[in-house]
């Protein structure tokens, strides 16, 4: 058993923050930022929970899914907007889901670490899952901090999954940890984003460069059959050079960083929508998710695309 893809969503707040708002009331500018991330604008607003419910019921309305049917729905978010019950909760009883839900907190490498656990759902009896990557770092940001301030923003993105016969789309994965370096992105409760950038920034390279490479072997293709990368949304520096240390083009890169920021959990699946919608993907086109996080995570995914069945009618 294995994992098909029905539907998908995303959801960014009305509200654009653009680089020249920033400089107004920070020590930077429009071309620094730019230089230094690609970033030129990102989206605020919305609680955790709305973005995902816009961006889960995208993905529900898509695949034409009774939103009773789903089994389980799992929340990838390092943002929720409370501690106590899970941000899930809201997001399942908005929606009118059945079955579980829970929240998944691996930072930035959220969204691939609950699209392989939906995978080991399905293959162990569940027939549906939704899978949500949601965050509001606005809300963790301290927008007096330049190193952090001009880096993140809001939004969420959603993927509909049903279980297949056979392999499913999934064909390999890699996961990982190196809690040695915890210290270097972190966030106390009720306080803000710390970041030793370039530290991240050397460690993000090598990790997503090795997991990539690592889910590809497993799954015995080359780099260069790789239709799109999709990788964490962070800065475009470290994309240009995990694409070069990959052999993998630029040009086969989904990029949305430069109108969303960083949207740690949200990024990946915003990237990966916005290829989709702009019909990027073609049948069987090996996709390539890797990410890296606090923790310090990474996570990797290999996908073939398949287009889902067309108009299935809403199914029980
Ligand atoms: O989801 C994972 C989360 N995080 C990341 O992936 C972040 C990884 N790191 C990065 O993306 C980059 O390290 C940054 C974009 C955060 C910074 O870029 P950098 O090229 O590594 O710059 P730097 O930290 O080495 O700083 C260069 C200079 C410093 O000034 P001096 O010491 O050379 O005088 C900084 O103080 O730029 C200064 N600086 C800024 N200047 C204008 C730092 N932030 C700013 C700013 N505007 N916002």
């Amino acid at each position: 058993m294995g994992l098909r893809i029905l539907g998908w969503g995303s959801a960014l707040p009305e509200k654009v923050v653009t680089n020249h708002d920033l400089q107004k009331t920070l020590d930077t500018s429009d071309e620094w930022i730019v230089e230094r991330s690609g970033i030129r604008e990102r989206r605020i607003g919305d609680s955790t929970a709305a973005l995902a419910i816009e961006a889960g019921r995208a993905a529900l309305s898509k695949s034409n899914v009774d939103p009773a049917s789903v089994d389980v729905m799992v929340l990838a978010t390092t943002t929720p907007d409370q501690a106590v019950p899970a941000c899930s909760a809201h997001v399942h009883h908005e929606l009118g889901l059945g079955g579980g839900a829970f929240d998944l907190n691996a930072a930035c490498s959220g969204f691939v670490y609950a699209l392989v656990m939906a995978n080991g759902l399905l293959e162990t009896g569940a027939n549906r899952v939704l899978v949500v990557g949601a965050e509001t770092l606005s809300r963790i940001t301290d927008w007096d901090d330049r190193n952090t301030a001009v880096l993140f923003g809001d939004g969420g993105g959603a993927l509909m999954l049903e279980r297949e016969a056979g392999e499913g789309q999934l064909l390999g994965w890699d996961l990982g940890l190196d809690a040695s370096a915890r210290e270097i992105l972190q966030c106390d409760l009720g306080g803000f984003v710390q970041m030793d950038g370039r530290e991240v920034f050397k460690r993000a390279v090598r990790v997503l460069v090795d997991s990539a490479k690592r889910t590809l072997a497993q799954a015995k293709v080359r780099s260069e059959d790789v239709k799109l990368l999709v990788p964490h949304q962070a800065n475009i520096r470290i994309i240009q050079a995990a694409c070069d240390r990959l052999g993998i083009p630029e040009e086969n890169t989904a990029i949305v960083l430069h109108k969303t920021g960083n949207t740690s959990s949200a990024s990946i699946p915003l990237a990966l929508v916005d290829a989709i919608d702009a019909g990027r993907l073609e049948e069987g086109d090996l996709v390539l998710m890797t990410g890296f996080g606090a923790g310090m995570t990474w996570g990797s995914a290999l996908l073939r695309w398949q287009s889902p069945p067309e108009a299935q009618g809403a199914s029980a």
